[in-house]
């Protein structure tokens, strides 16, 4: 078993901290946060011991992993202290999306940890589904064949105002890196932006993707829309067929091209996913086991190096809105 912990008790790190209770690969160990009395409430309902900064904390408990489940400015920049101090202790870090909202940093951290031969993973969970990994069997058995184009959308509501770049930072972390699951990297992204009444920050966008394999692509997103059908959609198609994930866990359709017959995988009522959180339990598990295993770091299923090429195309994106240009992802 590993001994984990988690720093940043927020929502999210409250939500890590009990699936790594539930999970028979980990013994959660202790919790952090700078802030006092969330960490002395998540030590109180956890039954395990809180601390007020990383450091402490990694010297005292010495855990194999660590979660990072901070947030702070576009949901990202609180990332990086920890994940280096986790990192120098000579733990493994799942490290909560985006990996850093700053370019440069996130390149440290992933580099740091090459460096280190420790393993870096990024919450990247809406790729750690049945549905999902369904979808990328029938890619390998090449049922789609030659890849020609992915489309795809998601929508949440956040109406939080502060960054004008927010909804493209820190939610389509999701989306690119679903686009890049299924069709490799992105060599070059347009975007444009809208602001729903009310909204100074562009909180609704589209955006065009060249891959590099030519594969072509169309992203849109939205943080103005109240919870509904569809949240999320993935539709990848090849000369062979074409497949559809409807909502990350709920549908998977397989059009083998040619044929008026289509398979379809429906999330199973007894012994499915029940909601959005068992994406995270999917994904820590599958750390935890790749850890536990010892898969070598460049394995890693959603890993620092997919968080890191993800806000490259983020970034290309963001100039793209400035300019009004396509951009070159870096
Ligand atoms: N993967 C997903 O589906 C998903 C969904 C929602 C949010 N998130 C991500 O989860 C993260 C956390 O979200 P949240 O809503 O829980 O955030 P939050 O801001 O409510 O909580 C973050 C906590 O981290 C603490 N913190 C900051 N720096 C720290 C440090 N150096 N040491 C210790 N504690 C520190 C803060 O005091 C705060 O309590 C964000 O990065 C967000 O993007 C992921």
């Amino acid at each position: 078993m590993l001994k984990v912990a988690v720093i940043g008790l927020g929502p999210i790190g409250n939500r890590h901290a009990q699936i790594y209770q539930q999970d028979p690969l980990a013994v959660l160990v202790g919790v952090c946060d700078i802030n006092r009395a969330r960490a002395d409430e998540a030590s109180a309902n956890l039954h395990v011991p809180a601390f007020y900064d990383a450091p402490t904390m990694l010297a005292a408990l010495k855990p194999d992993l660590v979660s990072v489940t901070t947030g702070g400015y576009e949901y990202g920049s609180d990332h990086f202290i920890p994940t280096m101090q986790a990192l120098e202790a000579g733990c493994h870090v799942l490290c909560e999306k985006p990996i850093c909202n700053e370019i440069p940093k996130a390149q440290q951290m992933v580099d740091t940890a090459r460096t280190k031969g420790l393993r870096l993973g990024v919450n990247l969970n809406h790729r750690f589904t049945p549905a999902a990994r369904l979808a990328k069997q029938w890619q390998n058995e090449n049922r789609l064949g030659h890849l020609l184009f992915i489309n795809m959308s998601m929508w949440i509501f956040n109406p939080n105002e502060s960054s004008p770049y927010f909804q493209i930072k820190a939610l389509h972390p999701h989306t690119v890196d679903i686009m890049r699951h299924f069709c490799g990297d992105v060599e070059a992204v347009h975007c444009l932006g809208a602001k729903a009444p009310g909204r100074k920050i562009w909180s609704t966008a589209t955006f065009n993707l060249k891959f590099k394999n030519g594969v072509v692509g169309t992203l849109t997103g939205s943080y103005d829309i109240q919870r509904g059908h569809p949240m999320e959609r993935c539709e990848v198609a090849g000369v062979n067929g074409r497949f559809v994930i409807d909502d990350m866990y709920r549908q998977a359709t397989l059009y083998p091209a040619g044929d008026p017959v289509k398979s379809v995988f429906t999330n199973p009522v007894f012994g499915g996913m029940r909601d959005f959180e068992e994406t995270f339990r999917n994904r820590l598990h599958v750390f935890l086991d790749e850890v536990s295993r010892g898969l070598p770091p460049e394995q890693i299923d959603g890993s620092g190096a997919d968080g890191l090429a993800a806000q490259k195309v983020l970034a290309a994106a963001v100039e793209s809105l400035e300019t009004g240009r396509m951009i070159a992802v870096a």
